[in-house]
């Protein structure tokens, strides 16, 4: 399948934290939104802020335990997935990484939002190295998933400058307002069929 599609697209957001994106998302596309809505928050943690929000709002909301290894987790998030027919699926705070064969089956369909200019400070405590490395100004950046760590072909990205001042907490502050732009934003411009993965050159997209 690709996009765009000729209906909404369905939506699932995985997220291990208290859900700020997932809010963003939801906000951006509310059901009966044409272009896409929410069907199924997928949570690794019992207590996340994001599954407490999705239950709220009467999104399906899944705890799903990581365990041991991810076999099981994505077993379950697998038939999660085609239950409810998702055609994108965001990952938005979600702490754990995907096998090969979860993403290449939803090549091209799974995102990402990360707290730096990727290629820079992916990874743990972005924020925290961005001040760390003296840099003037960091960000977000919200890309296509592949197997590796935040390294997949970037979709979006916004600029947030960094303050003498800045400790991590306020620096992430400041760019988690941008992040609630941007992944709405990389998500118009996947639905719409704007950006594809550049399967020759696969760092890349192509607009
Ligand atoms: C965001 O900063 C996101 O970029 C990072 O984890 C944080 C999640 O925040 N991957 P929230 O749970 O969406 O509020």
């Amino acid at each position: 399948m690709s996009f765009p599609l000729e209906r909404p697209a369905r939506l699932a957001v995985f997220a291990s934290g208290r859900g700020s994106n997932l809010r963003s998302l939801r906000a951006a596309f509310p059901p009966g939104h044409p272009l896409a809505s929410v069907y199924l928050v997928v949570s690794n943690k019992a207590e996340a802020g994001a599954l407490s929000y999705a239950r709220e709002e009467g999104i399906l909301a899944h705890f799903v335990p990581f365990g041991e290894n991810r076999r099981g987790f994505e077993r379950t998030a697998a038939r999660l997935l085609e239950t409810e027919k998702i055609d994108l699926i965001c990952l938005a705070g979600f702490m754990r990484v995907l096998s090969p064969e979860l993403v290449d089956r939803y090549a091209g369909r799974i995102l990402n939002i990360h707290p730096s200019l990727l290629p820079r400070f992916p990874g743990l405590q972005p924020q925290q190295r961005a001040i760390d490395a003296g840099v003037g100004e960091t960000g977000c950046t919200v890309h296509f998933v592949d197997a590796g760590v935040d390294t997949g072909p970037v979709i979006v990205q916004r600029r947030v400058s960094v303050h003498p001042e800045d400790d991590a907490d306020t620096l992430s502050a400041r760019i988690l307002q941008a992040e609630h732009a941007a992944y709405p934003e990389a998500v118009r411009l996947v639905l719409k069929g704007k950006v594809v993965v550049d399967t020759s050159r696969s760092k890349e997209v192509k607009r």
